[in-house]
């Protein structure tokens, strides 16, 4: 993994908005894996102000919680046409449904979006727990979309978007960790100190279901942007 330290989120974001020019400027960037939360939004501001072109470019998301629909203001899909998609027209965006209620039908059905559709690069923040997507601790390395259960930390860490805590979905659909293994390249982003535990884990503890970032040790292209809070942990920087 290529690590690399930054200022601040404006730093980190123009760092990924220049891999990200190359990639589509090189014709490299046709399938785009996009994540949502609030790390990615200084990219996703910074690459919407400009002139990069995505309406030959389909994208992809890692998750969706389970019961809200893209009209919910906090479903993922609202976070992706606020942010990005009703300022950059793309070719098609495909995002899990979180009111298929038919999970095994979503999963297959979004596996299939998947492998038709294989990722060129995909952007990535982490959990405090370590988790990417909504891959929890504990979860498999070899799982493609799945409906998973969100951990109290992460029901927790996502309630500050919500009215109260008993309104932040249970589940989610997302894809796995090989799913996202399979992108060719990945930029992962992560900012504050809250970050910097999963960090050190992710990048100097052997790889561990115990950190589900900790599986990118074992990708040939992942790109770490990550600011001093998040890299106050590293050994090696
Ligand atoms: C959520 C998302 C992840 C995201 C994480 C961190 O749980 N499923 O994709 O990386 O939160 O969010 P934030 O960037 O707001 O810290």
């Amino acid at each position: 993994m290529k690590l690399f330290v930054v200022k601040d989120n404006q730093e980190g974001a123009e760092l990924g908005y220049n891999i990200i020019r190359e990639e589509l400027e090189n014709g490299r960037l046709n399938v785009f894996g996009l994540a949502t939360g609030s790390t990615p939004i200084s990219l996703y501001d910074r690459i919407t102000a400009s002139d990069l072109d995505f309406t030959n470019v389909v994208s992809i998301n890692l998750d969706e919680y389970i019961g809200i629909g893209a009209d919910h203001d906090q479903s993922y899909h609202y976070f992706m046409n606020e942010h990005f998609f009703s300022k950059k027209p793309f070719k098609a965006n495909y995002l899990p449904n979180g009111l298929e209620t038919d999970a095994a039908k979503e999963c297959a059905r979004y596996n299939a979006i998947i492998a038709e559709n294989p990722i060129d690069v995909q952007i990535l923040g982490i959990g405090e727990n370590g988790h990417i997507g909504f891959n929890e601790p504990g979860a498999s390395f070899d799982s493609l979309t799945e409906k998973v259960s969100l951990t109290e930390s992460t029901i927790e860490a996502n309630a500050r978007n919500f009215a109260s805590i008993d309104d932040v979905p249970r589940y989610a659909y997302s894809m796995g960790i090989k799913s996202i293994m399979s992108a060719k390249k990945i930029i992962l982003f992560a900012y504050g100190e809250k970050k910097a535990d999963a960090i050190h884990a992710m990048l100097e503890v052997a790889p561990s279901t115990d950190c589900p970032a900790s599986a990118l040790q074992n990708h040939a292209d992942v790109i770490v942007i990550a600011d001093e809070k998040a890299a106050a942990k590293l050994t090696n920087k």
